[in-house]
């Protein structure tokens, strides 16, 4: 099997660094190996500490590399942070009454991407989210068609342009090529959802360290995406507080004892902690639920407003912070929707031990990373351009690294089409 089968996703979170390393086998994805490292380097999704971030996602990078005896010098990189800017954008083309070709799908998605874009800001996808031909809307796959006239409506994702290049600065220097740039939850998507909830309409909800991000899918499309600038960090910051611990011990307390729901915690349970002078001392399990509880309440009021345009299905839950006790009932009860956890789903990943330690909702957005890098491979691209580019980044894949600044351009994302 050749070296370009390779595929590594690179998740830089707010509280760790993950690569994953996966391999195309036929139709189905195996994850070779994966390294993990704690990362203190961002806020709310964006790199404040430059130097601590190369050192995480080296020591993520050089794990996955013991362990897979490969070299890795490239990787599908995420980004996230309330820098994040979408709006919509549509475009027109005649098809004078033949049937629709992959090159008027270009053309069409090309005038809806022909906007004003500030040059502070980098655009990282295209997304179609319908086409219309001769003013029926609702059209998949357009392809194939026959009419008059071609529209689409496309979602266009945009980033600072700093940010962007500060993640990859950090990326360039730990040794690693940023290939692509992909929005978290399009990743995440990937690795958690679906055919039945991305069809029917879903939310995804990824509750990470420093950010929680939202993305709406229905009928087969990414409708909406928001990233909210409140995370787990902020939790266990509530606690450290309330409850005048470290930081240390309040995210250890969040984790073990930790629960959304105060009614669901005995009145007479108990918890062990440690003082900020280490001393050990007993108190009511309840406290850390009445502290984070309303903080989960907020979290989720925010959620709703920016899903209330959006008549949904169920909503998923993932990211660290899914793992609190009782969130997902929480949730629902806020949401007023059913809800469930997810978890990286096998769907085309082969079992094994790699993959099975890495069904944990921590996971999710890595796991979605290397899902995205390797449909970007497989799946056909709309622009003739991109996909050519796309074909030179993998035949480079080994290749010792050129020195050049990432070349910030238009990627379309042909989801479903
Ligand atoms: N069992 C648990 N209970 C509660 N919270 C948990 C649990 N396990 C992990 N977390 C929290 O999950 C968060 C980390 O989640 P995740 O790894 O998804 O974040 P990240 O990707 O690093 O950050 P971000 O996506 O915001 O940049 C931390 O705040 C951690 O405390
Ligand atoms: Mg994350």
């Amino acid at each position: 099997m050749g070296s370009e089968n390779y595929i590594v996703g690179l998740d830089i979170g707010t509280t760790k660094v993950c690569a994953i390393v996966g391999r195309s086998a036929g139709h189905s994805v195996e994850i070779v190996a994966y390294g993990v490292s704690p990362c203190s380097g961002l806020r709310k999704g964006v790199v404040v500490d430059m130097d601590v971030t190369v050192e995480s996602i080296k020591k993520a990078v050089e794990e996955a590399e013991a362990s897979s005896g490969l070299s890795i010098k490239a990787a599908y990189v995420g980004i996230a942070g309330s820098h994040i800017k979408c709006f919509d954008s549509y475009g027109a083309t005649g098809i004078k009454g033949k049937e629709v070709t992959k090159g008027d799908l270009a053309k069409v998605i090309d005038s809806a991407s022909s906007v004003y874009v500030p040059l502070d800001r980098d655009v990282l996808h295209i997304l179609p989210s319908d086409f219309i031909i001769d003013g029926q809307d609702g059209i998949v796959q357009p392809v194939g068609m026959s009419g008059v006239r071609l529209e689409a409506k496309v979602n266009i994702v945009t980033a600072s342009h700093s940010v962007v290049e500060n993640l990859l600065k950090c990326c360039e220097r730990a040794g690693v090529r940023a290939i692509d740039v992909v929005l978290e939850p399009v990743a995440t998507s990937r690795a958690v959802l679906n055919d039945d909830e991305l069809d029917s309409g879903v939310a995804l909800v990824d509750i990470g360290g420093g950010t929680t991000d939202i993305a709406v899918y229905k009928h087969g499309r990414l409708r909406d995406t928001s990233i909210i600038a409140i995370g787990g960090s902020h939790l266990t910051n509530d606690i450290a507080i309330g409850l005048r611990l470290s930081q240390k011990e309040a995210e250890r307390v969040k984790k073990t004892y930790g629960c959304a729901l105060a009614d669901s915690v005995g009145a007479a349970e108990e918890m062990d902690v440690a003082g900020i002078n280490g001393e050990e001392k007993k108190i009511p399990r309840r406290y850390i639920a009445e502290i984070v509880g309303p903080r989960c309440e907020e979290l989720f009021g925010l959620i709703r407003s920016e899903l209330k345009d959006h008549l949904l299905y169920c909503a998923v839950l993932t990211g660290g912070t899914s793992l609190l006790t009782g969130i997902d009932r929480l949730a629902e009860a806020a949401l007023g929707l059913p809800v469930r956890t997810g978890t990286p789903q096998r769907g085309s990943l082969s079992a094994g031990t790699v993959y099975e330690s890495l069904r944990s909702p921590v996971y999710s957005t890595c796991v979605g990373l290397m899902l995205y890098g390797l449909d970007s491979e497989y799946e056909s691209c709309i622009h003739e351009d991109v996909m050519d580019r796309v074909s030179r980044w993998f035949k480079n894949w080994r290749m010792p690294r050129i020195k050049q600044p990432f070349k910030q351009s238009i990627r379309v994302l042909t989801d479903k089409i």
